[in-house]
């Protein structure tokens, strides 16, 4: 374990850069309520940058006005704790006046891969990701930013606008961190009750299910949509907001599934809204 740096401003962060000027620097940007799959993306990034740093903000402009802002579980000493033990060097805690206080009246939207999937169910949303992600880049210069693959669409988000606007970054995806029983990591894990638990793991379980059907050589994505509803099951416990069988890049929808194919989901488990993907190859 390293003992990390704790800068809660700007200036307090990019002192504490200049201090290690010349250094192969990683950032893992986050929003706290730290688990083994962040562990996973501070153990990537020790292991080829110098310093990491680790930001931990809950981002305002991503949330919609009706979504868990308010709510979203937030614990800093425990999150400090937490990245200091996965490895981070430098640990941002931006207050959110330091980060949006202003009001921002500049804004990063990506069009295209920003839309579909969540960026329909979350109006705005990648808009607020990719505003803060942007300003995260200007603060710190990262050589390299790292983000879990559960988030699929936001790594494509974050891939695209480091494109289009060349920044000097490599962006770097990390599998999804599953439970042993298929759940996949995500802070909000935390909302479900005992039962709810229970009947999220029919997420991971339909997409392994649709998944196998595509290796065991269906190609037509109508009858692998069917599989993954009937496996699903919705119903009062769990509604299915989005199921897509897309390119892996552009998230275009396919029909016939070839090559490198991702199927992605959300759903809602009562309040509690879960996302998951499986990356297949034909
Ligand atoms: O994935 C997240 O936790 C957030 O969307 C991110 C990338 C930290 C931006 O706020």
């Amino acid at each position: 374990m390293r003992d990390p740096q704790i800068t809660r401003t700007i200036t307090e962060l990019r002192q504490a850069l200049a201090e290690r000027s010349g250094a192969l620097i990683g950032l893992v940007p986050t929003m706290g309520a730290l688990h083994a799959g962040h562990a996973a993306l501070l153990a990537r990034a020790c292991s080829e940058c110098k310093i990491v740093v680790a930001s931990i903000f809950v981002n305002p402009l991503q949330f919609g006005p009706s979504e868990d802002y308010a709510g979203y579980p937030r614990d800093p000493q425990a999150d400090i704790a937490y990245a200091g033990e996965a490895g981070a060097d430098i640990i941002f805690l931006p207050t959110p006046e330091t980060l949006t206080g202003r009001g921002l009246q500049t804004s990063v939207v990506v069009a295209e891969v920003g839309e579909p999937l969540c960026g329909l169910q979350r109006p705005g949303h990648f808009t607020g990701v990719a505003t803060i992600i942007v300003k995260l880049f200007n603060i710190v210069r990262p050589d390299k930013a790292y983000f879990g693959e559960k988030d699929w669409q936001q790594l494509q988000v974050v891939r695209r606008l480091t494109a289009d606007l060349d920044f000097a970054v490599e962006i770097v995806g990390v599998g999804v961190v599953r439970e042993a029983d298929g759940l996949a990591l995500s802070s909000r894990n935390r909302y479900l009750s005992v039962s709810e638990y229970q009947t999220a793991l029919r997420l991971p379980q339909a997409l392994k299910a649709a998944a196998n059907l595509i290796e065991s050589g269906e190609t037509d994505a109508r009858v692998v949509a069917l599989a993954f509803r009937h496996a699903i099951a919705t119903g009062p416990d769990l509604k299915l907001e989005y199921f897509s069988i897309c390119l892996p890049d552009t998230l275009e929808p396919v029909e016939a599934i070839q090559g490198k194919t991702l199927l992605a989901a959300a759903v809602r488990v009562g309040k509690t809204r879960l996302i998951d993907n499986v990356l297949v190859s034909t």
